[in-house]
This record gives structure tokens, C-alpha cells and sequence, in this order.
């Protein structure tokens, strides 16, 4: 049937995803607390990082509230109904650390001080064990619904839209970002995924512009594992 995907194919290249953002939200603390006082380039560039996960993780929840969830309801719903309603809340309350965050990055980059970099370690806190839970539960209780409700086509269109809305610059950095730790069915799915004319070259460029960032960012090309930092 037109638009299917083989079974587990929507949970792996979900989890491939949650896990990109679990690294990188998970090593943000210490990336944060190791900025000195006044270190205005390091702050710029830890801000603009945490400002880049920030935007992707928003317009991940944002797919999935307008494309997976309203579907859902409609086609489950006494299966689906308390287990989305939790996701939304959870939706919600990132929302509101993320937007705190964002106001936070801004004020530390132009006024690299200890204070307001203490602030974003406090907004980190906050958001780390919600985002950490909600990202598990979500691959553990709503995948498997997901699989049997969603179609091929429908994922594809959710999750594309959350890539075309990217700078096409960013693609490699992206890709390589989500590929690093990706199961390699889900890594060959979601570069299926691009347009041809470009599927080669970024499948090419993805591994080296995330082991360039990682080295910039945390000083290695290969950061620890989220699995390892949950
Ligand atoms: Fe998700």
C-alpha cells in the first residue's frame, strides 16, 4: 500500500531524533558551568548552540502536536486520549523552559557575567528531567500506537516540514547531528527523505560538519552518547 512503512520504521527514526536531543540537552549543564565569567566568545558560541537545539526541539513538539496528535484522537480515541493529553502538558511546560531559555542565552551573550550564565543553569535543571522523561515515554507508550495509526506518507510530510523549515546550510551540521548515534535503517530512511539532487552530497558532508561542531563545542569529535548521560 502506497504511504506504508515497514513495521518499527516510524520508532526508529524517532528515537534516532530523541536521542540527538538528548545528548545534546544532557551535556548543555557542563557546557554552560565550564564558561568563565566573562568569556564573552565561549558564551556566544555555548548560547548559539543551545539556541539552535532550543529552535529544532520547538518545531519537533510543534510536528507533532499539529501533525501526529490531532490524528491520534481522532483514530484511538479511548486508546490514545489520556496518553496524549500527557504528552500535550508535558509539550507545554518544555515550551515554557525553552521560551525562559531563549530570554535567558540572549541576556547572557551580551552580558557574559556568572550571574546570568547561572541562570541558564538553574532554566537547565528545570527542563532536563521533564525533557529526559517526556522523550522516553513518548518512543515507549506512543510509538507503537503511532505505527499502527499514522501512515507512511503523513510521518513523512510531519517531519519534513520541521526540516524544509531549517536553513538548507544547516542540513549537514543537522543530519550529522541526528545520524551520530542513529540506528543505520533510520539514518538511510531519513536521508531517503531529502531531495534527490541533494541526498548524496549531505550524506556525504553530515559526519564531518557534526565531528567539526562537536570538536568547536565540547572539545572531541565524539561527545558522549545520550544513552549514557540520561
Ligand atoms: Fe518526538
Amino acid at each position: 500500500m502506497a504511504g506504508t512503512k515497514e513495521p518499527g520504521a516510524m520508532t526508529r527514526e524517532m528515537a534516532m531524533v530523541h536521542k540527538g536531543f538528548v545528548r545534546e540537552f544532557f551535556l548543555m549543564p557542563d557546557l554552560v558551568k565550564g564558561v568563565s565569567d566573562g568569556d564573552r566568545e565561549r558564551a556566544a558560541l555555548v548560547a548559539e548552540h543551545i539556541g539552535m537545539m532550543s529552535f529544532g526541539l520547538h518545531h519537533h513538539h510543534q510536528a507533532e502536536d499539529v501533525g501526529i496528535w490531532p490524528r491520534l484522537l481522532d483514530r484511538a480515541p479511548e486508546e490514545v486520549r489520556p496518553l496524549v493529553h500527557g504528552m500535550e502538558n508535558q509539550h507545554e511546560r518544555i515550551a515554557a523552559s525553552l521560551e525562559n531559555l531563549t530570554k535567558e542565552i540572549a541576556a547572557w551573550r551580551v552580558d557574559p557575567t556568572s550571574e546570568n550564565r547561572d541562570a541558564v543553569s538553574r532554566t537547565l535543571d528545570e527542563l532536563l528531567p521533564v525533557l529526559g522523561g517526556h522523550l522516553g515515554e513518548e518512543v515507549e507508550s506512543i510509538l507503537p500506537i503511532i505505527e499502527r495509526h499514522i501512515s507512511g506518507d503523513e510521518w513523512d510530510a510531519t517531519f519534513d516540514a520541521g526540516l524544509s523549515q531549517m536553513p538548507p546550510e544547516s542540513l549537514p551540521l543537522v543530519m550529522g547531528l541526528v545520524m551520530y548515534e542513529g540506528d543505520p535503517l533510520a539514518v538511510q530512511d531519513s536521508l531517503n527523505n531529502l531531495p534527490s539532487e541533494i541526498r548524496e552530497a549531505v550524506a556525504e558532508a553530515a559526519p564531518k560538519a557534526y565531528g567539526d561542531y562537536a570538536e568547536r563545542l565540547y572539545g572531541t569529535r565524539t561527545p558522549p552518547r545520550g544513552s549514557t548521560l540520561r
